[in-house]
């Protein structure tokens, strides 16, 4: 059984303070797990409960760390660790508000996170086993080659620019040739005078000034590394409209231009048009723009991916209502936009019975926790992005897939990319 629930405030890969939890169990087993955080958050997210005032610029989570020492220990002292629903609606009714902003989505997704980990230590198996069922599959990986958006300075209104290896023989191998065009994409870059520094995901900030300047950068690199854009490397993008889409003009501040719902669309439409070897994007409208983003998947749905991020946040009964009203055909699973680790698979399982293809995410507010990677793997997610070839709380995701697919000596199945 639980016996002791504990955190501490640390630090996370922008600086700002986080929640770590320990969960011990009275079989001695340690569960430990570090709670991330974004930039480019959506409205309704499960509530990261902040200090407020003058200590760490307000950001401080002292508030979130003693709920943990206090109520929830107390609440969860003597109740079985391997029964994670349970575990987690203790939390959820000890809360008692609908967005967990009494005790602090942080609070509590860290406590849900170190539960897992406990039990499986306790049972002596790795995460994604205790997590997972039997058929093993590991995702396809999606890298953030170019910040843009809040994640950088880089000028450029779309926040990712991600890369994938649509061919590879296994994990490593797709690894491998991300790695070859990323350091590809740096040299090409220092030798037209870009800047080559990091953003906040690991990938290169480069003032190019415009979305095609940057994907005709990826091309280069890309061919330049050895590879055919489309057929062995993708482009994918995410703009995080959101941050973008100014709620009472209705109009999107695109790159200079104010364009409307339409016009947005058109340009959609015409860049992959342009640029087959985009096969998604993810938030391509504001999450407050649910006719806009309906539009996008009735007159893109069937040729390419669009994920829904800070439309749905994870939400089982806001992405239900999306489903209903046919928006998107994918959906990004951040574990803390809803705040506890069973919600997240509840809502992985609704993607799953209406056809709607998952991938597992980081935050621009990362730590070296390797959670996902596991929790992509026990859920059979299909994809996942977990940042650049650079930065360690990113690198670090990569690396675990390494390690499971060593422990698996082939055994594992690899994801394929289902729509295109
Ligand atoms: P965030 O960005 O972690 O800053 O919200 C990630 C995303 O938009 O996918
Ligand atoms: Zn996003």
């Amino acid at each position: 059984v639980i016996e002791t629930v504990k955190a501490r405030e640390i630090f996370d890969s922008r600086g700002n303070p986080t929640v770590e939890a320990d969960v011990i169990l009275s079989d001695g087993s340690l569960g430990r797990a570090e709670v991330p955080s974004g930039a480019s958050t959506g409205d309704r997210e499960a509530v990261e409960l902040r200090d407020g005032g003058d200590y760490l610029m307000g950001k401080g989570v002292m508030k979130a760390v003693r709920n943990v020492n206090t109520e929830i220990n107390d609440t969860l002292k003597g109740v079985s660790p391997f029964d994670q629903a349970k575990v987690d609606k203790l939390m959820i009714d000890l809360d008692g508000t609908p967005n967990k902003s009494r005790l602090g989505a942080n609070a509590i997704l860290g406590v849900s996170m170190a539960i897992a980990r406990a039990a499986a230590q306790s049972q002596g198996i790795p995460l994604y086993r205790y997590l997972g069922g039997v058929d093993i599959e590991l995702p396809q990986p999606f890298f953030n080659v170019i910040n843009g958006g809040v994640h950088a300075d880089s000028g450029i209104d779309v926040q990712e620019f991600l890369l994938t290896p649509v061919k590879r023989d296994n994990f490593r191998d797709g690894v491998e040739k991300i790695a070859n065009t990323y350091n590809t994409l740096k040299s090409v870059l220092s030798k037209e005078g870009y800047e080559t520094a990091v953003g906040d995901e690991g990938g290169f900030a480069p003032k190019l000034g415009s979305t095609e300047a940057a994907i005709e950068m990826l091309y280069r690199a890309i061919k330049e590394a050895g590879y055919v854009p489309g057929e062995e490397i993708a482009i994918a993008l995410d703009p995080a409209s959101s941050e973008f889409y100014n709620d009472n003009t209705k109009k999107y501040s695109f790159e200079g231009k104010e364009l409307s719902s339409n016009e947005m669309l058109i340009y959609y439409q015409e860049l992959v048009r342009k640029y087959s070897a985009i096969i998604f994007i993810e938030d391509g409208f504001s999450e407050h723009d649910w006719e806009g983003f309906k539009k996008m998947t009735e007159k893109m749905g069937d040729k390419i991916q669009l994920v829904g991020d800070d439309i749905f946040v994870t939400n089982p009964v806001i992405f239900s209502e999306g489903i209903n009203k046919k928006v998107a055909n994918s959906i990004l699973i951040k574990l803390n936009q809803i705040g506890t680790v069973s919600e997240s698979i509840e809502t992985i399982k609704m993607a799953r019975a209406n056809g709607y293809t998952t991938m597992i995410s980081h935050r621009s507010g990362e730590t070296g926790d390797t959670f996902i990677a596991d929790f992509a793997v026990a859920m059979n997610a299909g994809q996942i992005k977990t940042g650049s070839m650079a930065r360690s709380e990113r690198v670090e995701k990569y690396n675990q897939f390494l390690r499971i697919e060593e422990e698996l000596e082939g055994y594992a199945k690899l994801a394929r990319f289902p729509k295109k």
